[in-house]
């Protein structure tokens, strides 16, 4: 059989969002992998736990913290990033190896979706080639994503009718503009605030969990009511994960 890996979607907060493939997945498990967030994120680290408590039947599994190696801040951010996967990787393909017996199960639980804006995929597709002595197969569960939750608690589609949406960062926003629809994810900077007036924003924060926030309505008349939310909300927790979908006026 072999070594295996499941990459596991957990959904973008509340525990509830688990797949029946997912808490089958969960059971056949023995080894968790995490990463170590530092305790900023501890709250995200506990609900991971609380899902195994939850949902696994038969406890015999463990975790194994690995380290997060330091992200550079100097020089191109592409370059920071690969060298970043690249050490990861060196971590995690050491880990396997000495934490799977040969025919072991072990998973990484990724938050949300593992698709999107998560580098586990990367990381697992780089040790398969990279580090081929690391033997394994993977497969992965798809979860309920942060905008499927955005969209879901505001009641909305995501896309107006016949039309594309675009998924993309705040740092690509103040780049490049808004045209039609555009989901905003990883944006540490309320970038909807560049926008017309007239935009329309439909924004959630700790989606999916007791702290859930949410606010609608055009950038001008909400937009700076959500950046006050969203200083006070991380002020208070220590962390924020917020999401929103934009419409052009
Ligand atoms: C590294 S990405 C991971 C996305 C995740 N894989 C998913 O499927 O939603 C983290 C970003 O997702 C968004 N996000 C994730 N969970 C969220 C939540 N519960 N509420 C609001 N935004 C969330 C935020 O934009 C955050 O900056």
């Amino acid at each position: 059989m072999g070594r295996h890996i499941h990459v596991i979607g957990i959904g973008a907060g509340d525990p509830d969002y688990l797949t029946v493939q997912a808490i089958e997945a969960l059971n056949t498990t023995q080894v968790f992998f995490a990463m170590d967030k530092g305790e900023q994120k501890s709250d995200l680290v506990a609900l991971r736990r609380q899902i195994c408590e939850r949902f696994i039947s038969e406890p015999g599994y463990r975790f194994v913290e690995l380290p997060d190696p330091k992200r550079s801040s100097d020089g191109d951010y592409r370059d920071a990033v690969s060298d970043w996967h690249a050490e990861r990787a060196r971590i995690w393909a050491a880990a396997i190896a000495a934490e799977l017996g040969p025919d072991g199960v072990g998973a990484f639980l990724a938050w949300g979706d593992p698709s999107l804006y998560d580098s586990t995929l990367r990381i697992l597709d780089a040790i398969e080639t990279d580090v081929a002595e690391v033997g394994f197969t993977f497969d992965v569960i798809p979860g309920v994503t942060a905008i499927q939750a955005l969209t879901a608690r505001h009641r909305i589609p995501l896309n107006e009718v016949g039309e594309p949406v675009l998924i993309t960062t705040g740092r690509q926003l103040r780049a490049q503009g808004l045209s039609g629809s555009a989901v905003v994810m990883l944006d540490a900077d309320c970038s909807f605030a560049a926008c017309p007036a007239g935009t329309r924003i439909w924004w959630g924060a700790y989606l999916g969990t007791r702290d859930e926030l949410l606010v609608a309505g055009t950038v001008g008349e909400v937009g700076p009511r959500i950046v006050a939310l969203r200083a006070e909300a991380r002020a208070r927790h220590g962390w924020i994960m917020d999401t929103y979908l934009l419409r052009a006026p």
